[in-house]
C-alpha cells in the first residue's frame, strides 16, 4: 500500500528559500511515490493573521508558489484547507477528547500567547504569570481560542486523510506527537482502529536547514534574513550583498564565525562542490573577499529562483488555471475527508433518523 502523505503551509506570507529546500523539494519528490495531499492552511493563518484584505491574496500567492516549485495537481491533491469543511467538523469532534491543559502546555501556544499578550519573550515570565494573564478578565489582550486549539486543527488536517507520513520541520515535531496521541486516544476511547499514527518524515537524510542572512538562526519571515522565491533579481542581489559577515579570517584555517558558517551553508545548498571548495580554500589561506563570495552566492541562488519566479508570475496571472486546480483539489480532498468523517460520526454514535 502506498503511503498517505499530508502536509501544509500556513498562508502568512510568501515562500522563501527555507520553505523551498526544507519543505517543497521534499513534497515534489514524495508526490512520485506516495498518495499526497498538500494544502494551504488558511484557517491556521487566521490564528495570527486575521486580515480580510490579505486572506485571499496570501492563499493565491502560496498556491502559485506551490505549483511553480513543481507540485503537480495531476500527481498530488493540492487544496485549500477552508475548501474542505469536513476538516473543521473533525476538528470540532476531536476537541471533545483534547484537554485544555495539554493544549496550554504546547510550546508553540506559549510562544504565541506571550506575543499576543505583549509579554517579553526574554524576560522569563513564569508559566503561572502567563496563565493568570490569559484568564484574567482585565486583560486587554485576548489570546484567541483558535491559537489554543491549533494542534487539534492540525491533527484534523492529518487524520482526516488517515495520513501515515507527514513531512514537517523540527518545529512541528511536538504538534505531530500530539496528533499521534489524539489518534491513539480516539481509537482507544471507541475501541476502534480508525486512525493510523502518522510519523514525521524527512526525505532520507536529516532535513536541510537553510540559514538566514542576518548572521544567526534559520531563514524565517523576519526582514533582512529572508530570500523569497518571488524576489526580483535586483532585490535578491542586494539582500545577499548585505548579508552579515565578520572582519575576515586573521590566521590560516581559523574556525568560522556563525554568519560565515551560514553563508557557506547556503553556498553548499545552491552551488557546485568546486565552487564551495574554492571559497573554502580562500577562507583557509585568508585571501577570501567576502564580496566575491556573496556575488557568487547571489548568482547561484538566482539560477534556482529565476525560473521559479518566472513560473510564479505566469501562474499567478492565470486565474482560469488556478480555479481549475483548486476545484479539482477540493473535490478529491473532500472525497477522502468525507469518507473518514462518516466513519468518525458512526463510531461516535451519530445516526440518521
Ligand atoms: N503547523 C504547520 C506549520 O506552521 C502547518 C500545518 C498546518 C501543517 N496543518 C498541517 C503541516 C498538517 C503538516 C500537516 O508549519
Amino acid at each position: 500500500m502506498k503511503d498517505i502523505v499530508v502536509s501544509g503551509i500556513r498562508s502568512t506570507g510568501n515562500l522563501h528559500l527555507g520553505n523551498y529546500y526544507g519543505a517543497l523539494c521534499n513534497f515534489v519528490k514524495m508526490q512520485e511515490e506516495s498518495n499526497c495531499y498538500f494544502f494551504i492552511a488558511d484557517l491556521h493563518a487566521l490564528t495570527t493573521h486575521p486580515d480580510p484584505a490579505m486572506l485571499h491574496e496570501n492563499v493565491k500567492n502560496i498556491l502559485a508558489e506551490y505549483l511553480a516549485a513543481g507540485l503537480d495537481p495531476e500527481k498530488s491533491t493540492i487544496f485549500i484547507q477552508s475548501d474542505v469543511p469536513e476538516i473543521s467538523q473533525l476538528y470540532l469532534l476531536m476537541n471533545m477528547h483534547v484537554g485544555i491543559g495539554e493544549l496550554m502546555r504546547t510550546a508553540s501556544f506559549k510562544d504565541k500567547a506571550r506575543k499576543q499578550l505583549h509579554l517579553d519573550t526574554h524576560a522569563n515570565e513564569s508559566e503561572d504569570a502567563i496563565e493568570k494573564e490569559i484568564i484574567s478578565d482585565t486583560s486587554k489582550n485576548r489570546v484567541n481560542a483558535g491559537l489554543l486549539t491549533y494542534p487539534t486543527l492540525m491533527a484534523a488536517d492529518i487524520l482526516i486523510h488517515k495520513a501515515t507520513k507527514v513531512p514537517v520541520g523540527k518545529d512541528q515535531e511536538q504538534h505531530l506527537e500530539m496528533t499521534r496521541r489524539f489518534a491513539r486516544r480516539f481509537n482507544s476511547v471507541y475501541g476502534v482502529e480508525l486512525f493510523p499514527e502518522p510519523t514525521s518524515y524527512n526525505f532520507g537524510q536529516a532535513s536541510i536547514k537553510v540559514p538566514g542572512l542576518d548572521g544567526s538562526g534559520k531563514m524565517g519571515k523576519s526582514e533582512g534574513n529572508c530570500i523569497y522565491l518571488c524576489d526580483e533579481e535586483k532585490v535578491l542581489r542586494k539582500k545577499v550583498m548585505r548579508a552579515v559577515t565578520d572582519e575576515g579570517p586573521q590566521v590560516p584555517n581559523s574556525p568560522k564565525s556563525e554568519p560565515l558558517e551560514n553563508l557557506f551553508t547556503l553556498l553548499k545548498i545552491v552551488s557546485t562542490p568546486d565552487v564551495v571548495s574554492y571559497f573554502e580554500e580562500q577562507y583557509n589561506n585568508c585571501s577570501i573577499r567576502y564580496g566575491d563570495l556573496k556575488k557568487q552566492l547571489a548568482e547561484d541562488i538566482l539560477k534556482t529562483t529565476t525560473p521559479i519566479r518566472e513560473r510564479i508570475l505566469d501562474i499567478r496571472s492565470n486565474d482560469e488555471y488556478l480555479r481549475r486546480v483548486v476545484a479539482q483539489g477540493a473535490e478529491r480532498a473532500r472525497e477522502s475527508a468525507a469518507r473518514t468523517l462518516a466513519e468518525v460520526r458512526k463510531v461516535m454514535g451519530f445516526k440518521a433518523f
